[in-house]
Formats: structure tokens, sequence, C-alpha cells
């Protein structure tokens, strides 16, 4: 008896100090939660970025990004949003912890931040694809996020494309 209070004391334990490194628990879809929360990870930090790009843009540019900010914030924040229900569903513990979000001023390199921030995105979603075999339901649902993802990526690279 007083060792699987114990036993529980434990787990309760590790389960707080996964919480606080930005790690969550594995059940029996290990991977598949991992990689979902790594996205999820991923869509915070696109979140927290856009918005902050959206107050910081100035000058001329002000006019055509700002909107394009925070239309690009409020998308992360929806997927962001469906991804911890979706974690959830599978009975996974959804991160609270953001990826590394990056600060600039000048508006060139929050573009080539947020394409480089898409890309890693896409590339996670596809890993969380790859862990899905056996789920089509789950398939479909991350293949339509995928579709979004490609288009975002692809707008971003025709936006820091050279103009020569
Ligand atoms: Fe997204």
């Amino acid at each position: 008896m007083a060792k699987k209070k114990e036993q529980k004391k434990d787990e309760k334990k590790q389960k707080a100090k996964a919480s606080e490194s930005g790690k969550v628990a594995v059940n029996e879809h290990g991977q598949l939660i991992e990689r979902l929360n790594y996205a999820l990870a991923l869509e915070f930090a696109a979140t927290i970025q856009y918005m902050n790009q959206q107050c910081v843009v100035k000058g001329h540019d002000r006019q055509d990004y700002a909107p394009f900010f925070a239309a690009s914030s409020s998308e992360a924040h929806l997927h962001a949003q469906n991804l911890g229900n979706k974690i959830v569903a599978l009975g996974g513990t959804p991160t609270i912890v953001p990826a590394p979000v990056r600060y600039t001023e000048k508006l060139g390199e929050m573009l080539q931040f947020d394409l480089e921030m898409e890309r890693e995105a896409l590339n996670a979603y596809i890993n969380a694809w790859e862990a899905a075999e056996g789920n089509r339901p789950l398939r479909f649902w991350l293949e339509n996020i995928i579709q979004e993802e490609q288009l975002h990526v692809d707008e971003l690279a025709k936006l820091t494309a050279d103009h020569a």
C-alpha cells in the first residue's frame, strides 16, 4: 500500500518535471504525440512571433505588412488550439512551452525568420503524418493543415525572394 503511494508520488513528480521542461508524458501513441507537440510548440512560437511583428513593423511597409502579420498570428493561434485539442483527444498532454521566437525590427529579416519557422512547422506536420500510420482520419486532418502550411511557405518564399 505504502509502496503504491510512493510510486504514485514518483509519477506525479516526473510529470511535473516533464511539464517544466516542456516535454510531455508519452502514451501508447508515443512518437505521434511527441511530434504533434513539437508542431504545437512551433505554432505557439509563430503566434507570438507574428504578433510581435505586427506591433513592431514601421514606416511605409506598416500599411501592407501589419495586417499580414496579424492574420498570420491568428491562423497560427487557431492551428495551436486545434492541435492542443487533438493531442488531448489522443490521450496526450499538450505542451505549454513555445519553440524559440526571434525578434528583429527589419522587415526583410522578419519575413526570413517567418519563412524558416513555417518550413520547420511544415516538416513537423509531415513527421507527425508519418507517425500517424494506420490512423486515416488523423492523416486526412494533418493533410489539410500541411496544405495550408505549404501555402504559407510558398507565399513567404515569394516575399523574401530577390527582385534582381
Ligand atoms: Fe500553422
